[in-house]
């Protein structure tokens, strides 16, 4: 695994909270709609043609990822994030998988710019919200560089609202942390409001597509959508 000192990951954020413990409880009592996103994003990838290599970019601990891949016909699986912690758990989630499985403490833009391979999918869940727009643009970019032929860009993130500035989304959100999160402490919500308000620099799906096409994608499908949290699938060629 590779090092990058001056990035910051989340633990730097939460200090010595035991910051994978919240975000597991906040998964696990399903806030983020992984419970469906992921069903989504199984279907998705049941629906390729041929087997596949897969990029994840931020992928955590990969708790949910793991489970749908090893059903799947994977050929190889490269996971990136920031965070030792969830790369650790990471490797044992992964260990499901029967293909070659790769992982590196590196920042997601560096890890695109770096390699040298090309990608059946390219997968992002809940991570490139963190990206400011320039990043997210060159995010685009970088991308569709590294996507096979009939590749794909399989994203899931927080969206805004069309025409929802982001200090309103920041604060519909941070309302919906505080009274509808379950499966976490009030001190430990205010912690991820906190987080959330500071970080989190959420686009509209409209916003996202823009930069895509501008990148040379040529078509955006909209798969899921459940309250903030969404998943699209970008394609480089034509023929949805
Ligand atoms: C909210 S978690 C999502 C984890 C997992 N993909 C999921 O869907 O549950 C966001 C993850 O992205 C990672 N991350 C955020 N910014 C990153 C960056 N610039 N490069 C690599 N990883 C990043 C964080 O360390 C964290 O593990």
């Amino acid at each position: 695994m590779e090092n990058v000192e001056d990035i910051k990951s989340v633990e730097d954020y939460f200090g010595t909270m035991d910051v994978w413990s919240i975000y597991h409880r906040v998964v696990t009592a399903n806030n983020l709609s992984h419970r469906e996103i992921y069903t989504d994003v199984a279907r998705v990838l049941s629906e390729l043609e041929d087997e596949f290599s897969f990029l994840d970019l931020g992928c955590g601990d990969a708790t949910y990822s793991a489970p749908i891949l090893v059903n799947l016909p994977i050929t190889y699986y490269c996971g990136v994030d920031l965070s030792a912690t969830a790369l650790e758990l990471a490797e044992k989630n992964l260990s499901l998988l029967a293909c070659p499985v790769e992982l590196h403490k590196i920042d997601l833009l560096q890890a695109l710019q770096n390699t040298k391979r090309q990608y059946d999918v390219i997968f992002s869940s809940f991570a490139i919200h963190h990206l400011s727009y320039e990043e997210k643009s060159y995010f685009f970019q970088s991308v569709i560089k590294r996507l096979s032929k009939n590749g794909i860009l399989l994203l899931v993130d927080a969206m805004r609202e069309e025409n929802e500035d982001l200090p309103t989304y920041l604060q519909r959100y941070c309302y919906h942390i505080r009274n509808e999160w379950q499966g976490i402490r009030p001190e430990e919500k205010e912690l991820v409001c906190c987080h959330v308000m500071e970080n989190d620099f959420v686009e509209t799906a409209s916003t996202l597509e823009f930069m895509a096409k501008q990148a040379g994608f040529s078509s955006c499908q909209n798969v899921s959508k459940y309250s903030a949290h969404q998943v699209i699938v970008l394609k480089n060629h034509l023929g949805l």
